[in-house]
């Protein structure tokens, strides 16, 4: 992973300080930037909501620096202590909440007796929670139902400069959200399609794995909501550009035209991943200035293709 000279210790520092005092920053992480603020305010937390327009039936993530202040929130059953393996990295835990002497937000956990959690692996993330000393909330720094930003510059088109924001000046590694699996039941299930795969955690915990979205019941509250979407109109799975469409691309697809790009031309599906939310945000910036809607080539169902798809799904709702 990078290191954080990228970034002015100093900078990182200032940010700790608006966490401190119930402010909000914008940070990067291995997946998508995180608009953070403390999870043990309610007034931290209450401005997330307020800023992202984010309904507060929709729960936040909590990032944590190490395990052991993880165990301090949650309750660790076997599985959940197994897949602490995959962190620092791209996995979401939702676990049970625990009574502890860390009262994290209720606002967090909107009402919910379970809590989400993670560690990030980028170092400016982890450096900005040890200096911040407490646990930091942050779902994707973007206006509910828009695209993540894999970029500050996505953060400034979102938020302006109502938010601090902590530019790494790369765009983020994995470019899409964590994968999200709930332990807090017998069988674990994935709410949330990632980098981090259910068949990969099918085979680390030695037993089935489900699909939320395959199941009946509604578990993520986010999964509800039109998520990921851009303003311009989308068609899946095309092999031909239309006179009023301008295409995303993937491998040898050939949906040719000004302003048409390739996710990847060699036909890698980490590189389409990493690409996803950068591209769409530029052909849908193109599109609306060009008055044209967004074709996109077929993207194969394998490993994070799922997710890439799943994501694509839901920009095309
Ligand atoms: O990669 C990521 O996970 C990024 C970075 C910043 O860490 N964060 C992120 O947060 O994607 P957000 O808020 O955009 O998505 C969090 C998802 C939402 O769909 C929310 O409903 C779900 O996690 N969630 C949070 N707490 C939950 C809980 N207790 N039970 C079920 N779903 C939960
Ligand atoms: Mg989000």
């Amino acid at each position: 992973m990078k290191n954080t000279n990228i970034l002015d210790k100093r900078k990182i520092a200032e940010a700790a300080n608006i966490i401190k005092n119930d402010g909000l920053v914008a940070f990067p992480t291995e997946t998508v930037y995180g608009l953070g603020a403390n999870a043990l305010s309610d007034e931290a937390c209450s401005n997330i909501f307020r800023i992202k327009e984010r309904p507060i039936n929709n729960p936040l993530i909590v990032h944590v620096a190490s395990v052991e202040q993880a165990m301090e929130i949650a309750e660790f059953n076997e599985d959940a202590i197994k897949l602490t393996k995959f962190w620092a990295g791209p996995l979401t835990l939702v676990l049970p909440q625990k009574i502890s002497k860390i009262h994290i937000s209720k606002l967090v956990t909107a009402g919910l007796n379970t809590i989400a959690i993670r560690i990030p692996a980028h170092p400016v993330a982890l450096k900005l929670l040890a200096l911040s000393v407490c646990p930091i909330a942050a779902p994707s720094a973007n206006k509910s139902g828009m695209l993540s930003s894999t970029t500050a510059h996505h953060v400034r088109q979102n938020f302006g400069d109502a938010v601090f924001t902590l530019d790494s000046n790369q765009k983020t590694t994995y470019g899409l959200e964590s994968t999200i699996i709930d332990l807090s039941s017998n069988e674990p299930v994935v709410l949330r399609l990632g980098f981090i795969t259910p068949d990969i955690l099918s085979h680390f915990l030695k037993k089935e794995v489900k699909i939320a979205l395959k199941t009946s019941k509604i578990k993520a509250p986010g999964m509800l909501l039109k998520h990921y979407a851009p303003k311009s109109s989308l068609r899946l799975n095309a092999t031909a550009l239309a006179q009023t469409e301008v295409g995303l691309n993937f491998g040898d697809s050939k949906l040719t035209s000004e302003g048409s790009i390739n996710l990847s031309l060699r036909g890698e599906l980490t590189e389409a991943a990493a690409n996803l939310y950068e591209y769409l945000h530029i052909l849908d910036d193109y599109a609306q200035a060009n008055n044209l809607s967004i074709a996109v080539a077929p993207i194969q169902e394998e490993g994070v293709g799922f997710a890439i798809n799943d994501r694509l799904k839901r920009a095309a709702e």
